[in-house]
């Protein structure tokens, strides 16, 4: 017996959640600062990351490699190679200041659960796929789902020309991580090729633990709709120019956000509606700001409900500008329906939950997922696992080991209880 194995003997194997959080904390060490956690797309931090992550599934028994996008990509094969899988995944990148669990958890638990397959030797009628994807949240080229949208075959080739805040394209940076731009249709996937994807994620709102309930079952993913807004005025001295001549760019701003704030808070539909990033230029304390530039993310429950709202924030901005005499820009940076989850992977994901021992409780997703870019190559289901006060965006981001080890248990049993479509009807 080796040294290691018998300091080990006789110990109790670490739980699912255990292992799950022991990577959680092992990944979330791998930022751009240690002031807060940031792991961005095309980073040498992305590059760490995906070497841990694979080193993951490969002790795992699967297959591994990083994909055309820099997506990581494990496979583990059915009882016999070549079957098509049943897809589960979630992102690894992060937004800035982030929680850990955003993202890994889905991730991490999905290798987990096939790292237990493994030690059992089990293999499936059906083979594992396990894809963390590589950027989710859209935090470097104001774009979004660019790992997943890969993997659907739905890139769109112009997004390589999109600069990031440094002036860097994500062609330049693909290339500069080692990737060849001309080649992200090679991380494509079929559609015979997928049975299903399933996502399990932190919920990222309080309704679960309201609930009492450490798992949920998603029935959708909210739509979401980008924005961003260029006002352009006229920069001038602080000192000099009165009140009533001026062109403040960022005093428009400010309206047009109050203004954005005041009809969301009005709306009866659900509409929520977020300015999470300004810049005024030429930014100096004594000079009236001639240009910014805001970012506005606009959700809502229905599809048809956003698309109005979105007319309706514009057009009310553009008054706030004509106003001011200020020249508006909008552009759409991303736009994505809402993604019902499949009623029969909700009848899968229940199953799974009532066989676990806890009460089956439906709810929909408000936040974005990798299943709204993979709805186009599979049917789509969703594990919701409760997170502390809803918090989520923010490093107060928590989940119990319990609640970890629920939701791991829950994804296996569906694993392995798993019955593709047509074997479902
Ligand atoms: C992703 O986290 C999103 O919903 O914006
Ligand atoms: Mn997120
Ligand atoms: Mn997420």
């Amino acid at each position: 017996m080796s040294e290691m194995m018998e300091a080990t003997a006789g110990l109790p194997t670490a739980s699912l959640g255990e292992q799950i959080v022991a990577r959680i904390n092992e990944l979330g060490a791998i930022s751009e600062t240690p002031e807060y956690l940031a792991r961005i797309f095309l980073t040498r931090e992305h590059r760490a990351a995906a070497e841990l992550i694979l080193d993951w599934m490969r002790s795992s028994g699967m297959d591994a490699h990083l994909d055309a996008i820099g997506n990581v990509c494990g496979r583990y094969e059915g009882e016999r190679p070549g079957l098509p899988c049943l897809m589960l995944g979630s992102h690894y990148d992060t937004v800035r200041d982030a929680g850990k669990w955003d993202g890994p958890l889905g991730l991490i638990t999905a290798i987990c659960c096939v790292g237990d397959l493994h030690k059992r030797r089990r293999r499936l009628p059906f083979a594992v796929e396990v894809t963390g994807f590589a950027d989710e949240e859209g935090v470097r080229f104001a774009s979004t789902l660019l790992g997943s949208r890969a993997v659907a075959g739905t890139f769109v080739e112009s997004a390589l020309n999109v600069k990031d805040r440094a002036g860097i394209s994500m062609r330049e940076a693909l290339s500069t991580f080692g990737l060849d731009p001309e080649h992200i249709g090679a991380a494509a996937r079929a559609r015979s090729e997928l049975l299903a994807y399933v996502e399990l994620h932190i919920e990222q709102g309080p309704v679960l633990e309201a609930k009492g309930l450490p798992v949920g079952v998603v029935t959708a993913i909210a739509g979401a709709t980008r924005l961003a807004a260029r006002l352009t005025g006229m920069a001038g001295h602080a000192g000099t120019v009165p009140m009533e001549l001026r062109r403040d760019a960022l005093a428009g701003a400010a309206e047009c956000i109050t203004t954005i704030e005041e009809l969301c808070r009005t709306d009866h539909g659900g509409l929520v509606g977020t300015v999470g990033y300004i810049h005024a230029m030429p930014g100096a304390t004594n000079v009236i700001p001639g240009q910014v530039h805001f970012t506005i993310d606009l959700r809502t429950p229905t599809d048809t409900h956003r698309r109005r709202a979105v007319t309706d924030i514009v057009r009310h901005i553009e008054a706030v500008a004509k106003r001011r005499k200020l020249k508006l820009q909008v552009d759409v940076t991303h736009e994505n329906r809402t993604v019902p989850c499949a009623p029969w992977l909700k009848a899968q994901v229940a199953d799974a939950v009532a066989a676990e021992g806890y009460s089956v409780f439906e709810l929909p997703s408000g936040a974005g997922h990798d299943g709204m870019a993979m709805i186009d190559i599979a049917d789509v289901g969703m594990i919701f696992v409760r997170c502390r006060g809803g918090i989520s965006h923010h490093p107060d981001e928590h989940v119990d080991v319990a609640d970890a080890d629920a939701g791991a248990r829950v994804l296996l049993r569906l694993i392995e209880n798993f019955k593709p479509r047509d074997a479902a009807r």
